[in-house]
């Protein structure tokens, strides 16, 4: 349906989901031809490289005040809802813990994960890539990290769809599951806080637990709210760009060949895709201030959607930005965020994505979509309903 410069379509509706978009770098192209759309009542919309870069660079005006994300929680997320200078504690506490060299130490252990997810299905020749892969790996990942039992995936899983992908078609339609399943994490952490001070582990967790700011420890509040952000944050987003990378993997053998022939070019190809599919396609803002940008008024409270996927691929900041390089260096850029707020996991997910992509091809080299599927990407965070593939049966 063709949207007209609101971004609505001709019946009124909203039209701009990058996410769920068949062609979103098309979408994105009719976008950027206005700097700000408005959707009257709901937010704007700011669509060009400069623009969201400038946004993302001034947290004061363009603030991550808790209005800006209502996901259930009952509480702030910690840190993605805190705006400087408190978000600079939390900051300090959690970056050394995702430092690349951590996350690099958990290579071995990401290996044999991927290798036992693929061994299910390897023999049959078919798989759902979305259920049996994307899905349960980042899930059994941060479980390990974290030092929780493998035991509780299902519930974790169940956990964060009911936050991010709860049934219902409206806000309203949702909210109940929403504020049911936050309920339910706060209690799964309470519970294990509680046991980690009767009996003190070494993970992540016993980590985040330990720490402290200038003499101060997190309280247990703020330790649940990080752990409350870390289920939305750290799990759907590594399923989708799994899915995004495996969907466009499977219908361009060529970049396909170009990948499995030479490991070396899996780290810039996986920036590149994450760059060109962009899962995470928007970060929302509330305004603290009047501003003014390309002639369109916006107002102190008001929301503003931050397309960091439309900026990804502007090709008026960044010529030649508007097709894929797998060799693609240097490749600045903002499928992680920008500024202050940029993603805290993303050294994690870059080991989980890369290892995922490496040993995947080292085992299935050759796979394709099931003929006559059509690919159906979700709303909100871009990954597939299903992603049926086809290959050799492999050892
Ligand atoms: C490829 C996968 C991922 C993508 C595309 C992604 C994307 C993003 C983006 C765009 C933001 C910025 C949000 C904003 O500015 O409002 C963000 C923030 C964040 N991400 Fe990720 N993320 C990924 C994986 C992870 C993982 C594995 C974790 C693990 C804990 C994580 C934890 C966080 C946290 C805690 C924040 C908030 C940082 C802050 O506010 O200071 N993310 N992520």
């Amino acid at each position: 349906m063709e949207a007209d410069d609101e971004g609505r379509s001709p019946s009124g509706s909203v039209v701009v989901d990058l996410a769920s978009a068949d062609d979103p770098r098309a979408m994105s192209r009719m976008l950027r031809q206005q700097r700000v759309h408005t959707i009257e009542g709901m937010f704007h919309l700011l669509t060009r490289r400069e623009d969201v870069e400038a946004a993302l660079r001034k947290p004061a005006v363009y603030t991550s005040r808790p209005e800006a994300v209502q996901l259930g929680n009952i509480r702030p997320l910690i840190p993605l809802s805190v705006d400087p200078p408190k978000h600079v504690k939390y900051r300090r506490i959690l970056d050394p813990l995702f430092a690349p060299k951590h996350m690099a130490a958990l290579e071995d252990e990401v290996v044999t994960l991927v290798n036992q997810i693929v061994d299910r299905f390897a023999a049959k020749g078919s798989c759902d890539f979305h259920e049996d892969f994307a899905v349960p790996l980042p899930c059994t990942v941060f479980l390990r990290l974290m030092g929780l039992p493998l035991a509780d995936l299902d519930m974790f899983l169940e956990m964060k769809d009911g936050i991010i992908r709860p049934p219902g078609a409206t806000q309203e339609e949702q909210e109940p599951t929403r504020r049911r399943t936050a309920q339910n994490i706060y209690a799964y952490f309470e519970k294990t806080l509680a046991e980690r001070r009767r009996a003190p582990t070494d993970d992540l967790l016993a980590q985040i637990m330990g720490s402290s700011v200038d003499g101060v420890q997190l309280t247990d509040e703020e330790i649940l709210d990080i752990c409350f952000l870390f289920i939305i944050a750290g799990l759907d987003t590594v399923t989708d760009s799994l899915d995004c990378i495996f969907g466009y993997l499977s219908q361009e053998p060529e970049h396909r060949r170009q990948l499995a022939s030479d490991e070396s070019v899996i780290p810039s190809a996986i920036e590149e895709l994450l760059r060109w599919e962009s899962p995470v396609p928007a970060v929302p803002r509330v305004l603290s201030e009047d501003v003014e940008v390309g002639g369109c008024p916006m107002k102190a409270g008001e929301h503003v959607m931050l397309l960091i996927g439309a900026a990804n691929t502007d090709d008026a900041a960044h010529p030649g930005v508007d097709s894929v390089d797998l060799l693609r260096n240097p490749n600045p850029h903002l499928a992680f965020g920008g500024g202050v707020h940029r993603c805290l996991g993303s050294h994690l997910a870059r080991i989980e994505l890369r290892v995922a992509v490496r040993e995947w091809h080292k085992r299935i080299p050759e796979y394709e979509l099931v003929p006559g599927t059509v690919l159906q990407y979700t709303e909100g965070l871009r990954s597939l309903h299903h992603l049926p593939l086809t290959f050799a049966p492999a050892g």
